[in-house]
């Protein structure tokens, strides 16, 4: 055992580890201390085991690709839990069950379910060390891949065992694959319980124990467990919020700088719009990233809310990334990284779909074996990820770990719709842009499960993450509203309208710096817009269309608000909102009833007169 307790100093930890390690039973108990010496042991270990395999060292320096089980893909929501005192709490998007019957279950498949393996207990910090804003967690793991993984995503290490100090609070974060080993028993490539998996939160105890998987989400404790589940739940209680939404800043040519959150569901684009590259035209305009996935808010003395990114890497979803749709995150992932179920060519490379045309003779597809183009089957899986440090990236804002955060200006919300939503618009004030950014949608795509095609309602984007009953939710956001003296304007968006074909009406990616133009120079009092029955939008001539083939005809197709299709879109608004009847806020009946008898008035009433700024 090379654990030294002599480096703990803080007697609940001292306390909980013991515990752990009486129940799990692990053959050896190993304290991380975040060194890159560490990081390459893990990746030595997880190479001699085959589960990682090494790349050719020219094309990607020390970075390594894994194949996951095939039980082992994704979060899984259905498995996810907040095991809060009262199923009132959690509210009806959550799954709840009571903390003591679920305890009994979980203690049940924890005991000796670390045997055979070692047992690591990794220190790490959400956010900048030393931010008022940061938290501190411990994340026990019998997973290798996780160690190495955690290393990148968040600060690992000694300094965060100093922060703690002698009774600094952290949350407890417990993650075991559940696959123990008899002696004797050799281990497979990707441990995991292919038949039993649970992500359960504790709100009131600040924990979280994680069973079953070694896929990210559901084993790296700090994203969405700590930062967003157990998070939120701490952001209601202390006036703040725990957002899954990117962090960008766009700097005019004068060197003006103006910061926006951004709220996309899972895989609709969070990581590209952080790292969008202006169109040539866009001379002296850049964006900077802060965050690709998760912002933590606060309000400050100044009236302002300001932003951090609690994490410290990228966990990417690799298919459709490549040098045309995101040349910054291509840089940020060429070294130091991690590749989970992409494809691998014998001689070292990786491929994806959507990197280059065509894939590379011989590769090996995510399931190991030789792709054959005819069988339909894709090279990677539609949720493989990249894992690099945030550091690499090349539009990294130089006040990304300012303890203090960034001021945001405006909010964003978007998600994937085929029709309904036009590409860009204004809520007319906050409780309207709180109503809006509750009613977001999106189609479900190959990462997400559930009918594909079909609209799921994803509140906030926040749907799989909040800690707490969504209608509560609801109320800490227009709480928040009503004590900012200038509150953040909110903007909805869609890159993803497509014509009667089934194409894209919209080029995106880059090209969605016309839509951040129009939003940055609305916020800072450039840009006029019109009324429409949904928000203030822009006219053709409010947005910048240099260099862009993109006509008045097609700019009116993609903003069109279709009186009937938003009818027939509140409609099925209503069913969320049933749902959460008893914690509904009252301000949203009134959102309905304005945004209907917007809609029966005549169109000719709409869009003459530009709002003069
Ligand atoms: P999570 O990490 O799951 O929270 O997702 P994310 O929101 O960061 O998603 P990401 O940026 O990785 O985008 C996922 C998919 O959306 C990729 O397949 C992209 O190619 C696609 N995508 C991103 N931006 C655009 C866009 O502007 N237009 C179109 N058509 N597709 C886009
Ligand atoms: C998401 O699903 O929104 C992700 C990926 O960012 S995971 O970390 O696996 O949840
Ligand atoms: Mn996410």
């Amino acid at each position: 055992m090379n654990f030294k307790l002599s480096n703990i100093n803080h007697e609940e930890l001292k306390k909980w580890v013991d515990e752990i390690i009486t129940l799990v039973e692990p053959e050896s108990v190993y304290l991380c201390n975040g060194s890159a010496e560490e990081y390459d042991l893990m990746c030595k270990t997880l190479v001699k085991k085959g589960s990682f395999i090494k790349l050719d060292e020219k094309k990607w320096p020390n970075s390594y690709a894994c194949f996951s089980d095939p039980s082992d893909v994704a979060r899984v929501e259905d498995k996810t839990f907040i095991c809060c005192r009262t199923k009132e709490n959690a509210g009806p998007t959550n799954n709840w069950m009571d903390p003591r019957e679920m305890k009994e279950t979980l203690n049940g498949l924890l005991k000796g379910c670390m045997k055979g393996r070692t047992m690591y207990v990794i220190p790490f910090c959400m956010g900048p060390l030393g931010s008022p804003i940061s938290k501190i967690g411990i994340e026990i793991t019998d997973s290798e891949y996780v160690v190495a993984n955690m290393h990148i995503m968040t600060r690992v290490g000694e300094q965060v065992l100093q922060q703690l100090g002698t009774d600094g609070e952290f949350v407890k974060c417990l993650h075991t694959v559940g696959a123990p080993l008899e002696k004797g028993q050799e281990d497979v490539k990707w441990p995991c319980n292919p038949t039993t998996k649970y992500i359960v939160h504790y709100p009131e105890e600040r924990s979280i124990v994680s069973y079953g998987s070694g896929y990210g989400g559901n084993a790296l404790l700090g994203k969405k467990c700590l930062a967003l589940r157990i998070a939120s739940v701490m952001g209601k209680e202390e006036g703040w919020l725990a957002e899954h939404m990117l962090i960008l800043g766009l700097e005019d040519p004068k060197g003006r700088k103006t910061y926006v959150a951004a709220a996309f569901p899972s895989a609709c684009g969070k990581t590209n719009f952080a790292m969008l590259i202006p169109p040539v035209e866009f001379e002296g305009w850049k964006v900077t990233t802060v965050g690709d996935d998760i912002a933590w808010i606060k309000p400050a003395p100044d009236g302002k809310l300001y932003a951090i990114n609690p994490e410290y890497g990228y966990f990417g979803v690799a298919p459709g990334t490549n040098n045309k749709t995101n040349p910054n995150a291509m840089k940020a992932l060429g070294k130091n990284a991690i590749f989970t179920n992409v494809g691998v060519t014998p001689d070292g490379d990786i491929w994806w779909e959507g990197l280059t045309e065509t894939a590379p003779d011989g590769v090996i597809n995510w399931q190991g074996q030789k792709h054959d183009p005819s069988s339909g089957k894709p090279v990677a899986h539609p949720n493989a990820r990249f894992t690099a440090p945030a550091s690499q990236c090349p539009s990294i804002d130089p006040d990304w770990e300012k303890p203090e955060g960034v001021p945001i200006a405006a909010f964003i919300f978007g998600g994937r719709r085929a029709s309904t939503v036009p590409l860009v618009y204004q809520a007319f004030n906050w409780n309207f842009g709180v109503y809006l950014a509750s009613t977001i949608g999106s189609e479900m795509t190959a990462a997400a499960f559930g009918e594909i095609g079909k609209v799921r309602r994803d509140p906030f984007a926040m749907l799989p993450f909040c800690g707490y009953h969504m209608g509560d939710y609801f109320n800490h956001w227009l709480q928040l509203g009503r004590s900012l003296p200038n509150a953040p304007r909110v903007f909805c968006v869609n890159w993803f309208r497509k014509d009667k074909n089934g194409k894209f009406l919209w080029p995106g990616f880059g090209e969605n710096m016309r839509a951040l133009k129009w939003i940055v120079d609305r916020v800072n009092g450039d840009a006029s817009a019109v009324e429409s029955p949904i928000g203030w939008m822009p006219r053709y001539e409010d947005m910048d269309w240099q260099g862009l083939d993109f006509c008045r005809h097609d700019f009116e197709v993609i903003m069109e608000v279709d009186r009937e299709a938003w009818k027939n879109e509140i409609a099925q608004q209503e069913e969320l909102f049933l749902m959460m009847y008893d914690k509904l806020p009252k301000e949203f009946i009134f959102m309905r009833e304005l945004l209907l008898s917007q809609l029966w008035r005549s169109p000719e009433h709409w869009g003459l007169q530009p709002e003069v700024v």
